[in-house]
C-alpha cells in the first residue's frame, strides 16, 4: 500500500520500512538541522536518514527525543563508510548510537563501498552481528553495483536488505533497479530532486509541468511520486517547514503508464555525485554473469 505517509515495504527480512522518509545530508547546523526533522516528524514523517558522515547526528536524536513519539514508530537510517573494516565499524556503529541517543537502529548502511580499500567485506559482517545482537533490524548498503552485492552474498549466502542509491528521472538505474528486485533487495533513492538542480533543466520542467498540471501537483512532488510508483523507497531533503510538508503531500494521487513513460524518456544517465563505477578499480571479485 502506497496510500499515506505511514505506508511501509516489507524488507526481505520482514522489517518494515516506510516509503518516504526525511534525508538530512548536508544540514550542518544544529537548529536548522533539529527544526527540519522535528518540522517532519510532526507532520508525519517515519523515516530519518542520517549518516556518521553528515556530521548532524546529535541534531537529529534530540529531535528524535523531543517529539515524544515512541521509538518503534520511527524508522532511523544511519550510515557508516565501506573502509572501516570489522572492528572500526562496532567504534562508528556505537558513535552512531550515542551521538543518535537510540538503542538501536532500524537500518544501518554501508555509506559507499570504497573497493579500492577492500574493506566492504568485513565491514558488513559487524553489520551482520549488529544485527544478531538486536541493535540493528535491518542491514543495507549505499551506492553498491550489482558486482559487490554478489561478492557479499558469495561470502555471507544474504543480500543486504536495501540498497541506497542516486535516482531521477535523469538517472533512472533501470538495469541496477531490476538486479535488486530479483534478488529481493529494496532500492531506495536519494536525490530525487537532483539535489536541487531541477531548475537548470528546463526541458525536464517542462516534461514533469505537464504531468504536475493533470493532477494540480508541482513538479517536486511528481518526482517523488514517480519513486514509489516505481517500487522505490525514497528519501527526499528540505530545511524549510512548508517544503517538507508539500513534498509528502503525494499519497493522494497515483501516476499512469503513460506518465511514467514520459518520464522513463527524460532518462540520459545524467548523474550528480561520482559513478560508483568510477570507484571500481582492478578490486572486481565476481561479475553479474557469475550468478
Ligand atoms: N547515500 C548517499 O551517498 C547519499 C548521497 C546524497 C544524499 N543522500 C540522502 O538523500 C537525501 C536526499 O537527497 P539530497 O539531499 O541530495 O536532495 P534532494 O531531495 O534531491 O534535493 C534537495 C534540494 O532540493 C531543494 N528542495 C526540496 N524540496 C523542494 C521543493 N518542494 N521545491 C523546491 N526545492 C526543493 C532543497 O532546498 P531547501 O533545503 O532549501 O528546501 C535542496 O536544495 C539526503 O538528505 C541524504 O539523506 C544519500
Amino acid at each position: 500500500m502506497t496510500d499515506s505517509l505511514r505506508s511501509t515495504v516489507t524488507l526481505a527480512n520482514g522489517v518494515r520500512m516506510p516509503w518516504l522518509g526525511l534525508g538530512v545530508f548536508k544540514i550542518t547546523d544544529f537548529d536548522e538541522c533539529r527544526n527540519a526533522v522535528a518540522a517532519a516528524l510532526d507532520y508525519g514523517y517515519r523515516s530519518i536518514d542520517t549518516a556518521l558522515g553528515y556530521r548532524n547526528e546529535e541534531a537529529v536524536g534530540e529531535a528524535l527525543k523531543s517529539s515524544g513519539i515512541p521509538r518503534e514508530e520511527i524508522f532511523v537510517t544511519s550510515k557508516l563508510s565501506g573502509g572501516n573494516g570489522y572492528e572500526r565499524a562496532y567504534t562508528e556503529f556505537e558513535n552512531s548510537l550515542r551521538k543518535l541517543g537510540l538503542d538501536y537502529l532500524d537500518l544501518y548502511l554501508i555509506h559507499w563501498p570504497i573497493p579500492h580499500e577492500d574493506k566492504y567485506v568485513e565491514t558488513f559482517k559487524a553489520l551482520l552481528e549488529f544485527m544478531e545482537a538486536g541493535k540493528l533490524r535491518a542491514v543495507g548498503v549505499s551506492n553498491f553495483l550489482p558486482e559487490q552485492l554478489i561478492r557479499l552474498h558469495k561470502e555471507f549466502g544474504i543480500y543486504p536488505m536495501v540498497n541506497q542509491v542516486e535516482r531521477h528521472p535523469h538517472y533512472q538505474r533501470g538495469d541496477l533497479k531490476k538486479f535488486c528486485a530479483d534478488r529481493g533487495i529494496q532500492l531506495e533513492c536519494y536525490s530525487p530532486l537532483m539535489n536541487g538542480q531541477l531548475s537548470g533543466l528546463p526541458k525536464t520542467r517542462t516534461i514533469l509541468q505537464t504531468i504536475a498540471d493533470k493532477y494540480g501537483k508541482n513538479i517536486y512532488q511528481v518526482c517523488l511520486r514517480w519513486q514509489i510508483d516505481t517500487q522505490v523507497v525514497c528519501i527526499n531533503k528540505s530545511v524549510h517547514p512548508e517544503r517538507i510538508r508539500e513534498n509528502a503531500d503525494i499519497f493522494d494521487f497515483r501516476l499512469d503508464a503513460d506518465d511514467i513513460a514520459k518520464i522513463a524518456a527524460i532518462d540520459d544517465g545524467q548523474h550528480i555525485f561520482r559513478d560508483p563505477y568510477d570507484d571500481l578499480g582492478p578490486v572486481v571479485h565476481f561479475t553479474v554473469e557469475e550468478v
